[in-house]
């Protein structure tokens, strides 16, 4: 019986490690992306979502312009992505995600976008 359920925990504890290895993984981080950013920065991060309609004034960031994204520092993706577009003083249309996404994912998209740029920034 003890032999049991000391095997039934190291089965629990492996799929905990997994489950928290998977939130680190480009998998994770692309659903992220998909979710959150992709309607209006495009599926691409090409700045064509759905949402980035004629109608907006400004148009959504092309996270795959390295000429663009160069612009910016790590720090500034992680203000600009925390605080909304207005900390990076930046269009309000760009929405705060500070409460809604932990440090850890917003510094993983930030690799991220450097991944779609291809790019180091400042
Ligand atoms: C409602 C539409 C919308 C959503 C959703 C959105 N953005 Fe943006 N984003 C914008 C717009 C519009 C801009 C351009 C602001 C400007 O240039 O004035 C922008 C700009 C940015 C910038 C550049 C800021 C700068 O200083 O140049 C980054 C980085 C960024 N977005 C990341 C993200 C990430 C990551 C997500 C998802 C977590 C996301 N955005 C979701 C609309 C959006």
């Amino acid at each position: 019986m003890r032999v049991k359920w000391f095997s039934l925990s190291i089965i629990t504890f492996a799929f905990v490690l997994s489950a928290g290895a998977s939130v680190a993984s480009g998998e994770a981080v692309e659903d992220l992306y998909r979710f959150h950013c992709a309607q209006c920065h495009g599926l691409k991060g090409m700045g064509d979502g759905p949402n980035a309609t004629r109608e907006m004034p400004v148009s959504p960031r092309d996270h795959t312009s390295a000429v663009e994204m160069n612009k910016l520092t790590d720090a500034d993706i992680i203000n600009a992505i925390t605080e909304g577009g207005p900390a990076t003083s930046k269009s309000s249309l760009m929405p705060p995600y500070g409460k809604t996404l932990s440090k850890a994912e917003i510094s993983s998209l930030k690799d991220y976008l450097r991944k779609l740029c291809n790019c180091k920034g400042k």
